[in-house]
């Protein structure tokens, strides 16, 4: 989705603003552009397509400006083209702006501001931010240092809907001012120079040392200063946060592409995860203190998320179940948020998300507290927006996961989900102490297994040269075989763009077998012993009607018409999704290499979706 990064300071702006925009490629964009101040003058370029198309222009190399801000658009209102695409300006070429968001109404901004003459150029939300601006300075006649803060809190107070906005003017050639609601942004502090970017990987490499904008601050910039001010324009202080992360876990460290590199990273981003959570007796997890009585009177649990998130919430209900004996409902994000869910003061809402940005898991959040629930965050990424809005907050250790397809991010959910079970179980002691001393060694052996599962891949690749033409495949299982399904669907349909259902391998005969014909795939999955000759029986129904099958399973099965076996390390099936999910991804990502697809950045997904 969108993408914004600023530079203010004493260097050329463009090829810091472009090498920034190059970095936040993976979140999906269908356009790129930037401003700087050229002389006192606002200098655009912009172009549709690729940050190349826009590093191609002709006068880019002359641009010198020290101060400027860029934008990679994701479009959702106006087509992907040129005159839509960011910077937009006022009809006097005096304020740039981008803008990442939806203006809800601006459609009634856009009918005032016509009435007062401005005309638009483009069929953006956008372009009323900077000709509103442009109308409140111009309105006002206090000629002093805050007339443009003015007129930017003036113009915030009309918009409605989420923006993280960079303004340039020719007002204050010197400075540049930024402001945020509902929308990540991110000031990075250096030495005489200030960046500024919606995704900390961004300017990664220039400094790790952050300011995190909270909703409704705004922000002035000059080269040796950064002061922020609330919606009144009176100032506040911010501390500063440094990001362990470095500028290299954010390249491709000589992988083909980034969602292979974070496969192969799956057992360290897991040990990291862990961390020392499991060393002592008793499972400690950094900032939770929740108490035995307050556990014991909660009357569900609900796990919120969109696409991966969700789904590994999903793969690690069934934990939470059987150690917790506490009802859980997993939902959608967008779906909770519209339906009026029944939540209490007794009520636990957790809520995962990599990105932590996700607008509607945000507001599904925002809505539980507003009825009284505790709040649990999930995230990957310290200081994102959700950690903020939430009355608790742990992460997954994953590192920058680039690209759009989850694979890291989803394993150390399923992962630190099953440690939060497992601390609230210890609490509880609600089953015997032995099933959760297992379960933690298993998880301490996951890392290895993981790598085990990794070493030989040829035989999912094979079987994907085999059949990377299909329109069509079936993922089945049981219990988290069927929870793992989902997200081996869910990637084939992302990155390869074969239509792909999951279904629970008990509900083949209620419709899906329909379907099943001569010559279909199917991924079926077997992990868990105790439903082994229910899933077998399935699997030799798909086969009976001519399915090709690919078997994942821990268990040694005869092949009896399965096409291939893939045989993974026996493990608890309550975590038997962190090992089966690795040839699934690796299925969809060889096929999406055969078809010669992008696989980093699928068409029409974004990595963070910060809009509705
Ligand atoms: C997008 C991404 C998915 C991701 C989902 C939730 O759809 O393409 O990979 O699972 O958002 O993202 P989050 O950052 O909230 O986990």
């Amino acid at each position: 989705m969108c993408g914004i990064v600023g530079y203010i300071g004493n260097k050329k702006a463009s090829p810091i603003l472009i090498n920034g925009l190059l970095r936040l490629e993976y979140r999906g964009y269908d356009s790129a552009g930037i401003a700087t101040m050229e002389n006192d003058k606002i200098k655009l370029m912009k172009n549709k397509g690729r940050v190349n198309n826009l590093y191609k222009l002709d006068g880019i190399d002359s641009l010198v400006g020290t101060i400027g801000i860029a934008h990679t658009r994701w479009a959702t209102h106006g087509k992907p083209s040129k005159e839509n695409s960011h910077p937009h300006v006022d009809n006097s070429n005096s304020f740039a702006v981008v803008h990442n968001g939806i203006i809800e109404n601006y459609h009634e901004l856009k009918n005032f501001l016509v009435e007062k003459g401005y005309k638009f150029v483009s069929a953006t939300d956008t372009e009323v931010i900077p000709n509103l601006i442009h109308y409140y300075f111009m309105q006002d006649k206090i000629d002093d240092n805050k007339k443009i803060l003015r007129a930017v809190k003036n113009t915030c107070s009309d918009l409605k809907g989420s923006y993280a906005i960079e303004i340039l003017s020719v007002y204050n050639k010197d400075k540049m001012i930024v402001v945020r609601k509902d929308s990540p942004l991110v000031i990075g502090k250096g030495n005489g120079e200030n960046y500024i970017s919606s995704d900390i990987p961004a300017i990664l490499s220039y400094t790790k040392d952050f300011y995190l904008l909270d909703d409704n601050e705004i922000v002035e910039l000059s080269r040796n200063d950064v002061k922020f001010y609330n919606q009144d324009l009176k100032e506040i202080q911010k501390a500063i946060k440094s990001i362990e992360w470095n500028a290299l876990s954010a390249e491709k460290d000589g992988y083909e592409d980034f969602m292979l590199k974070e496969i192969y990273e799956q057992p360290r981003a897991i040990r990291e995860t862990i961390g020392a959570k499991l060393d002592n007796g008793t499972i400690e997890i950094e900032d939770l203190d929740f108490s035995k009585d307050y556990l014991k009177d909660i009357n569900k649990i609900y796990i919120v998320a969109c696409g991966t998130a969700m789904h590994a919430g999903l793969a690690s209900k069934y934990t939470f179940e059987k150690i917790c004996k506490i009802p859980i409902e997993v939902d959608i994000a967008s779906e909770f948020r519209y339906r009026d869910p029944l939540i209490d003061e007794k009520t636990l809402c957790i809520y995962i998300s990599q990105s932590g940005e996700t607008a509607d898991t945000i507001a599904a959040l925002k809505l539980a507290k507003t009825k009284g629930a505790k709040t649990l965050a999930i995230s990957n990424v310290i200081g994102s927006s959700i950690t903020r809005e939430a009355d608790y907050s742990i992460y997954t250790h994953a590192g920058p996961e680039i690209a759009v397809a989850s694979t890291k991010a989803y394993t150390s959910q399923v992962v630190l989900l099953n440690i939060l079970a497992m601390y609230f179980a210890e609490k509880l002691e609600r089953v015997e102490k032995d099933i959760i001393k297992n379960l933690k060694s298993d998880i301490l052996n996951l890392p290895s297994k993981i790598e085990e599962t990794l070493k030989d891949t040829n035989q999912i690749y094979e079987f994907a040269k085999k059949v990377y033409k299909e329109k069509d495949m079936f993922f089945l299982g049981r219990g988290t075989d069927y929870a793992v399904s989902l997200e081996g669907s869910l990637k084939l349909k992302e990155i390869s763009y074969i239509h792909s259902e999951a279904y629970a391998s008990g509900e083949l005969k209620h419709g899906p077998i329909a379907l099943i014909e001569n010559g279909v795939t199917v991924i079926a999955t077997m992990t868990n012993k105790k439903l082994l000759e229910k899933s077998i029986s399935n699997v030799q129904e798909v086969v009976t009607r001519g399915a090709k099958v690919l078997a994942v399973t821990s268990e040694d099965i005869k092949n009896d018409g399965i096409s291939e076996i893939i045989k993974i390390p026996k493990t608890n099936p309550l975590i038997s999704p962190i090992l089966s999910v690795i040839p699934m991804q690796l299925f969809s990502y060889y096929i999406s290499k055969e078809k010669g697809l992008d696989v980093d950045k699928p068409r029409n997904l974004a990595k963070s979706v910060t809009v509705e």
